[in-house]
């Protein structure tokens, strides 16, 4: 199967020298691109900047900001068989780039900001028989909201998890998510190093795919 995956953050520039981003390390999407080559599949990572080695036999295309991302993702919908974002695209950009470094002196304090494209949402149309699959980090419980971006998303899963944790979501090498269906299905999954979480979503893919198909 053609799997294309989504890592780590984007960057949204404010000037040559200073961006907005996120936390994400790209952990758990390269464990995600490194087991889906591992289980025999074609695998594209699509990559926000991370300090990892790309992984062998995976495809890897490096982007920074969210824009980019979604070209990349666009470039690619008809090759795929699945899509999962595990990457943490940044919601917002700054609304001006100044293409010179902003003095200290000379910025207002005010940081004007605006929605970047929401990527799953701009793809969806043309989702056909393809499974996707979408992430929710929150902070707290995270199944309400998980279970709304699902539905938001049109995904086939979300996988939720709590980022407040200190031993998920951000960084870590362990993660404990959730796997909530489109069908209403629900399964708590123990915390596990994020290999065996992607191992866990990829069988899912996996039967899913062989029902659809
Ligand atoms: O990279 P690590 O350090 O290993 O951390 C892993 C992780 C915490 C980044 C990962 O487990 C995770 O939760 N990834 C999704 C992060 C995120 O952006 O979640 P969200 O709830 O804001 O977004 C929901 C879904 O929409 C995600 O699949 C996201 O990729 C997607 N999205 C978000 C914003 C946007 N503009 N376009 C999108 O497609």
């Amino acid at each position: 199967m053609n799997i294309l995956v989504t890592a780590g953050p984007t960057r949204e520039p404010l000037d040559p020298v200073r961006f907005l981003s996120n936390r994400s390390s790209g952990k758990m999407g390269y464990a995600l691109a490194r087991v889906a080559a591992a289980r025999g599949h074609k695998v594209t990572l699509v990559s926000g900047p991370v300090c990892l080695a790309a992984p062998e036999n995976v495809d890897t295309v490096n982007i920074l900001t969210a824009e980019e991302m979604l070209a990349a993702v666009r470039e690619r919908i008809e090759w795929c068989g699945a899509l999962v974002m595990a990457a943490a695209v940044c919601d917002w950009r700054p609304a001006v780039v100044s293409p010179q470094k902003i003095k200290k002196n000379g910025a207002s304090g005010n940081l004007q900001l605006e929605p970047t494209p929401d990527i799953l949402e701009t793809v969806s149309p043309g989702k056909g028989s393809r499974v996707f699959v979408g992430f929710a980090a929150e902070t707290g419980d995270p199944l309400p909201e998980a279970s709304r971006k699902l539905a938001r998303k049109r995904l086939d899963l979300i996988v939720a998890n709590d980022v407040s944790r200190a031993d998920s979501g951000f960084e870590t090498d362990t993660n404990q998510v959730s796997l909530l269906d489109s069908t209403g299905g629900v399964r708590h999954l123990p915390l596990m190093s994020k290999d065996e979480v992607a191992a866990e979503i990829l069988r899912w893919i996996e039967r899913k795919a062989a029902l659809v198909s």
